[in-house]
């Protein structure tokens, strides 16, 4: 608690998602601070536009923080959570990347080490600006208490039953879907185009399945500006598939399709269709 007598929440960091968490914290009553340190200039815009406070040095966000939210691109997830352990947080600390179960439960073990405790989230839905848009699913001793400084803005936050991999269990098999199927359609567009027969395919999805020719259209483009950070994602649908003994291929192969997609990083022209499609395709 600061001297205002409000619990402090360290948010790592403010990205599209990150800051409309923050945004929610502040909205539950709490005090969020951030740190600008390595951070790029959107990071800090949208950090000031929220009006976070900017306590420069991890140290600081780690020594005053009550309760630490990582939202960070997956492949990060771990690495942020070392240094936060290096530094001797043992507060609360929550994790609510896209990662898998074994890797939310490695970051457990970190934070429990350290005598810290730790509370497993997976976010569904964009970035939580309105109402009814956005859940963040919370698992862990520690859930229901971190969660009444998160659910009083636009975010819902529901608390599920399980252990450290619940939350996140809950948003591999979510993504495994919505991301899944997108990379799949991109696909399937790039192996018509291929084999020249794109535009009978279209002219049959338009006869038979008109929903795909629309989400090719609308849905593809903002699944490209995306792809970067999908491709860490669906690495983690993947090993969570292998740890169940079930097929990995199929995330395997849709980390590639959105790896052949890393160009149109944060594109809001970004395209769809074929346009887009004609980039997995070797040159
Ligand atoms: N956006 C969504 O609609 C959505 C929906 C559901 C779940 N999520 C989850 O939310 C998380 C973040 O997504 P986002 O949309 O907020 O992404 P984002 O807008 O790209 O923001 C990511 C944040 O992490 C920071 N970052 C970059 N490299 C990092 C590193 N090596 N270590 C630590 N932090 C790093 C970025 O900082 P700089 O770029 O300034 O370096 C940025 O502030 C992901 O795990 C994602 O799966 C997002």
């Amino acid at each position: 608690m600061n001297d205002d007598g409000m619990t402090t929440i360290g948010l790592l960091h403010p990205g599209a998602m990150g800051s409309s968490i923050g945004a929610a914290a502040q909205a539950s009553g709490a005090r969020v601070v951030w740190v600008s340190e390595g951070r790029s200039e959107a990071t800090v815009a949208r950090a000031r536009a929220d009006g976070f406070e900017d306590v420069d040095w991890l140290n600081g966000l780690v020594n005053q923080s009550r309760i630490i939210l990582s939202v960070c691109p997956p492949e990060f997830a771990v690495e942020l959570a070392e240094e936060v352990c290096a530094l001797g947080y043992r507060g609360i600390y929550v994790d609510a990347n896209a990662i898998a179960p074994a890797t939310s439960r490695t970051i457990a073990e970190l934070v429990e080490r350290n005598n810290g405790s730790y509370v497993d989230g997976g976010i569904i839905g964009g970035p939580a600006r309105q109402p009814d848009t956005t859940r963040l699913y919370l698992a862990g001793a520690q859930a229901q208490f971190a969660a009444q400084f998160l659910d009083k803005g636009n975010l819902e936050v529901n608390c599920i039953e399980g252990d450290a991999g619940a939350a996140s269990a809950l948003k591999m098999a979510y993504a495994a879907w919505t991301k899944g199927t997108s990379a799949l359609l991109a696909d399937v567009i790039a192996l018509a185009l291929a084999e020249g027969v794109h535009d009978s395919l279209v002219a049959e999805w338009e006869r038979s399945q008109p929903e795909l020719v629309q989400r090719s259209e609308r849905g593809l483009p903002g699944a490209a500006a995306k792809a970067w950070r999908f491709v860490g994602e669906m690495e983690e649908i993947a090993a969570t598939f292998e740890a169940n003994g079930l097929p990995d291929g199929f995330h395997r192969a849709a980390a590639e399709v959105y790896r052949r997609l890393e160009q149109f990083k944060d594109d809001p022209n970004a395209p769809g269709g074929a346009d887009l499609a004609k980039h997995l395709l070797p040159d």
